[in-house]
């Protein structure tokens, strides 16, 4: 069964408990994108929010870090009750010593990609991760247009991991909607985030639970 991740990064911030507390029967996960203005143009979210939002709900907190030097943020973000951090393949030289660092501070681990990094690149760490997330849009905002060509990038991952034996997650983070949420799952992801198809939506809450329907039907 596969899982629907709400990003809040298209939540109203000025009632954002409010809106966690919405679409939270219906999500597994918040996702919570961290930038930095360097690695992506806009600055985002950090420790401070995750905390403030931790009392609210007892669902997994997925952190997206779009930030240089991702391992300076495990701490806080571990303290503040992250329960998984994913960052950029693109931002760093080497990921294993920084998988085995989230991990060690008891965290689960992913990886992320842009739609210009060839998907080979994560496969020498996947026995070490959890999830893969493959970004289908330009990092930075939400509210643009899936790029289709993701579809055959996750199945390219997913036939890897399978290969191998191996069960991580596969995530496909921007312009998930109601239309494309679907061939995403068929593609092998086991897990759709969104964020505008949720928080812009009239009603966040049923667009929650229409999004989670279709990811709970498909998936490995
Ligand atoms: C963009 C973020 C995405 C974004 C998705 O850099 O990583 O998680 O919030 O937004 P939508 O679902 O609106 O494309
Ligand atoms: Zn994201």
């Amino acid at each position: 069964m596969g899982k629907l991740a709400a990003s809040i990064l298209a939540a109203d911030f000025a009632n954002l408990g409010a809106q966690v507390a919405l679409v939270e029967p219906h999500v597994d996960v918040f996702h919570i994108d961290v930038m930095d203005g360097h690695f992506v143009p806009p600055i985002t979210l950090g420790g401070v929010v995750v905390k403030s939002i931790r009392p609210h709900t007892t669902r997994t907190f997925h952190g997206h870090l779009m930030i240089e030097n991702p391992e300076a943020q495990f701490d806080d973000l571990a303290e503040a009750g992250l329960d998984v951090v994913s960052f950029h393949l693109e931002a760093v030289t080497d990921a294993g010593p920084l998988i085995r660092k989230a991990r060690g501070g008891g965290m689960g681990v992913g990886l992320t990609i842009n739609m210009e990094t060839p998907v080979e690149d994560l496969f020498p760490y996947l026995d070490e991760i959890d999830d893969v997330m493959l970004m289908s849009i330009r990092p930075g905002w939400s509210g643009q247009e899936l790029n289709p060509a993701v579809f055959d990038r996750v199945e390219a991952v997913r036939a890897e991991l399978d290969r191998r034996g191996l069960e991580a997650d596969v995530e496909v983070d921007g312009g998930i909607t109601l239309e494309n949420a679907r061939r995403a799952m068929d593609a092998g992801a086991s897990v759709l985030v969104a964020a505008s198809a949720i928080f812009w939506a009239s009603d966040p809450a049923g667009a929650a639970r229409e999004l989670a329907e279709i990811a709970g039907e498909g998936g490995p």
